[in-house]
């Protein structure tokens, strides 16, 4: 599925981020419980340069807790990185963030030395809202449109403790296709990027090969758990569309509007609580994606050695800009 969603500011953002990380103790990179695995951004490692991670798996309130705990686990097994669950609306638990913040990086604290931590994540991630309950009251602005924070700022969250935010970013090209469906079905990116009917059929394929009964609960067709995994996921939709009557002229179904129900359902919770991803699940889609990846770049390759395709050009050289006389 292809996703425009790569915005200019995103390329300022990453220059932020790798400018910003050199004096930073611990960062905390903002995950969405419900696709934790889709929603980390491949470029952070490379930006972070294995400073101490404490992952943030937000919106648990919305994810499936037994998937949840998978990934908890898979993430606190890795080095240098604590994995709590949060919802960001919530006082205590956001509080304990800063608690495991000094866990990560014991040596800092105090007014020489205070904790530095950098806050990222993708756009609607939650961070706004975390950043308000941290601060206790309106400090970054929270909105339902994917990037509403813009500006890198720093926030005091005490004397000896800084908090600096980024704008959520995005990464230029997604190499695991399952992941930019369920990007795109959790409101990460803005809704003129990406096809409603593709990307709620990717959703109910998913849905109905893991949660059968939440699916039946929600849209009553009648069906049991192994005929709507065998069912085709068009026939779903046309189905489910019926059902919520969304209907056109005629009485013919509307799949259009069909398919931003299925959305809209799933992202109000009207579905259940959901997570899209496991951490085998999420493995084995990156692997697929990552040898595809290698493939397509081996065939262009070939391609290019034999004259068939023009050569790659080499970026320009950025240059200082020229000082005023
Ligand atoms: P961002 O800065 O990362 O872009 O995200 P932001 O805080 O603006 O949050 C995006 C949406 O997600 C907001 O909802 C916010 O309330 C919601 N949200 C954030 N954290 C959590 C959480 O842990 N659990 C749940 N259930 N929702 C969360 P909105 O409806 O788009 O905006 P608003 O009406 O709440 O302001």
């Amino acid at each position: 599925m292809s996703i425009q969603w790569f915005p200019g500011h995103m390329h300022l953002t990453r220059q932020a981020i790798a400018d910003r990380v050199k004096a930073i103790d611990v960062v905390i990179e903002m995950l969405d419980a419900r696709l934790p695995g889709s929603s980390a951004n491949p470029l952070m490692q490379q930006l972070t340069s294995g400073r101490p991670t404490l992952k943030v798996l937000n919106k648990q309130d919305m994810a499936d807790p037994e998937r949840t705990a998978l990934w908890l686990a898979h993430y606190n097994a890795q080095p240098n990185t604590h994995a709590i669950p949060l919802d960001a609306s919530n006082t205590a638990p956001a509080r304990a963030l800063i608690d495991a913040c000094y866990r990560l990086a014991p040596h800092r604290g105090g007014l020489f030395k205070p904790m530095r931590v950098l806050i990222c994540g993708i756009p609607n991630v939650g961070k706004s809202t975390l950043i308000n309950t941290l601060k206790g009251r309106r400090a970054a602005k929270t909105g339902d449109e994917a990037g509403v924070t813009r500006t890198e700022a720093r926030i005091v969250l005490a004397d000896d403790f800084y908090l600096y935010d980024t704008p959520g970013m995005l990464w230029p090209r997604i190499t695991v296709p399952e992941s930019g469906y369920n990007l795109a079905a959790s409101g990460a990116v803005g809704k003129n990027a990406y096809d409603e009917e593709e990307v709620a059929c990717a959703l109910i394929a998913k849905l109905k090969a893991d949660y059968p009964q939440l699916m039946e609960a929600r849209y009553p067709l009648g069906l049991t758990p192994e005929a709507w995994a065998q069912t085709h996921d068009d026939e779903l939709l046309e189905a489910i569309g019926r059902q919520r009557g969304a209907l056109a002229s005629g009485g013919r179904v509307n799949l259009q509007k069909a398919a931003e129900r299925v959305i809209a359902d799933f992202r109000a919770l009207h579905i259940g609580r959901i997570t899209l991803e496991t951490p085998e699940q999420f493995a084995r889609w990156l692997k697929a994606g990552q040898r595809a990846d290698a493939e397509r770049a081996a065939r262009k390759n070939k391609l290019r050695e034999e004259g068939h395709i023009r050569p790659e050009r080499t970026p320009a050289k950025k240059t200082a800009p020229r000082k005023p006389r």
